[in-house]
């Protein structure tokens, strides 16, 4: 059933609000339990449709799998299948990190070839080279990728592209080598937050990883791994669209967001306080104020520590009503505007340039019916919303709910009106 949100602008937001563990983690993690005939538990696993659709490829492989609220459980005693079926695929791109595992195991993967996107191009070229090296054959045949190998032998891999390394490429070399013969080193690989929490749970699994958060990674491979529990941490990219919500649509006391990573979010911090906005750090806690007086930034999205390309909609938002001009370069996603004409249909003021949005400040937006294009992207409607005169309706919520555990409820605890209906 199709849903929309309904979104009367103007209320300021206060109090505080629990951070989700992350989706980003959760996906490889839940993916990974494959590795193992042992029970693994994951815990703290965020109620958004991409862990539900992870779990059904679990399912559809054999596994058994059992979740209880945040709590995940996942045996893969035996897998009856190497093959990711197609209408699960289609739904979540990042389904192709089953690939990984699936190989370790059964020496065999099939997954429907991912095709483009709405944030653009997103080829698995970088995964199947790395596969390659590691000793794999691969076909594609209709439609599929066929990944096969026999031996799986330890190499030097060289996982850089030219928007980089590549997140959840670096994850299935891993989970791959974990269980190949020998030693491989991953060069190039991506040293994102996400890719070190999958590091922390294979390590756990009896995996022997050196340098998970470095762009140098090395994998000693083991013969099995067995069950682990894990705890994932928190979501990053949920945290920074709050911090930006706070900057946006806080009252003067701020919003508290609970169970965050600071340290996750150095650069997202570091460009809200040069806008103005005061961020407070106290442990796990933060404190997000807006800034009395505000001011544009530029900002260019990169790989970790880098501005992540994941919040660069929401910044957006915040700088369409922000006084002056500021320019975003998209450097990982060159494609990933799509929320620009929607913006400017409330009143904004986004010129794109390439891989360049230039936003010039406006005084205020009015609320419109706009369409939410991919996850991010709801995010960044959803935030010009708050801070819209009127009311905006957002169509396609289902884009929101992939990634955002229970979004509207956490606002309107902070005193949105929000109401969700039927499309
Ligand atoms: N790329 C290639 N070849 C490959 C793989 C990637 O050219 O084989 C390119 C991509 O087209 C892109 C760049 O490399 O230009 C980086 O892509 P990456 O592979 O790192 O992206 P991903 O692993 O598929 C993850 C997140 C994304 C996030 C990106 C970048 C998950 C499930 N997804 O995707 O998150 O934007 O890393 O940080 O972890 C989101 O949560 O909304 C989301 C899209």
């Amino acid at each position: 059933m199709m849903e929309k949100l309904l979104i009367e602008g103007g209320a300021p937001l206060a109090g505080s609000v629990g951070i989700s563990g992350s989706k980003n983690s959760s996906l490889p993690i839940l993916a990974a339990t494959l590795l193992t005939d042992e029970p693994c538990v994951i815990r703290r696993v965020p109620d958004v449709s991409d862990t539900h659709y992870m779990l059904g490829i679990l399912r559809a492989m054999g596994a058994a799998v059992d979740r209880a609220s945040g709590t995940v459980t996942v045996q893969a005693a035996t897998l009856t299948s190497s093959e990711a079926p197609y209408d699960l695929v289609r739904k979540m791109r990042a389904s192709v990190c089953v690939l990984g595992p699936l190989i370790a195991r059964l020496r065999k993967a099939t997954v429907s070839l991912p095709g483009g996107c709405v944030i653009g191009d997103r080829p698995i070229d970088l995964h199947l080279r790395g596969f390659e090296k590691l000793g794999a054959g691969i076909r594609v045949e209709g439609g599929n990728v066929i990944v096969e190998a026999p031996e799986l032998t330890g190499r030097e891999v060289n996982l850089r592209g030219k928007h980089g390394s590549t997140v959840l490429g670096t994850d299935n070399i891993m989970m791959a080598a974990t269980l190949a013969e020998g030693t491989t080193i991953i060069d190039g690989a991506a040293a994102e937050p996400e890719v070190v929490d999958l590091a922390e749970f294979l390590i756990k699994m009896g995996a022997k990883i050196e340098g998970a958060g470095t762009p140098r990674i090395v994998i000693h491979g083991v013969k099995k791994l067995g069950g682990a529990d894990h705890t994932v941490i928190a979501d990053r990219i949920e945290a920074g669209t709050f911090l930006v919500i706070g900057a946006l649509a806080g009252r003067r006391e701020g919003i508290v967001l609970k169970r965050t990573r600071p340290d996750h979010l150095e650069c997202v911090i570091g460009v809200l306080r040069r806008c103005g906005h005061e961020i407070e750090i106290s442990g796990d806690e933060m404190r997000v104020r807006p800034g009395t007086t505000s001011r544009g930034s530029n900002i260019e999205t990169e790989s970790y520590p880098g501005f992540p390309t994941d919040m660069q909609a929401q910044m957006a938002a915040l700088f369409c009503l922000t006084p002056g001009i500021s320019v975003i370069t998209e450097t990982i996603f060159p494609q990933r505007f799509m929320y620009a004409a929607e913006l400017n249909r409330m009143g904004a003021d986004i010129r794109l340039e390439g891989s360049t949005a230039v936003v010039q400040g406006v005084e205020r937006l009015s609320g419109a019916p706009v369409m939410a294009s991919d996850l991010r992207a709801s995010a960044a409607l959803v935030l010009a919303a708050l801070r819209a005169e009127g009311k905006t309706e957002i169509n396609r919520v289902y884009h929101i709910d992939r990634g955002y555990e229970m979004l509207d409820e956490k606002l309107m605890n902070l005193g949105a009106r929000i109401e969700r209906c039927q499309a």
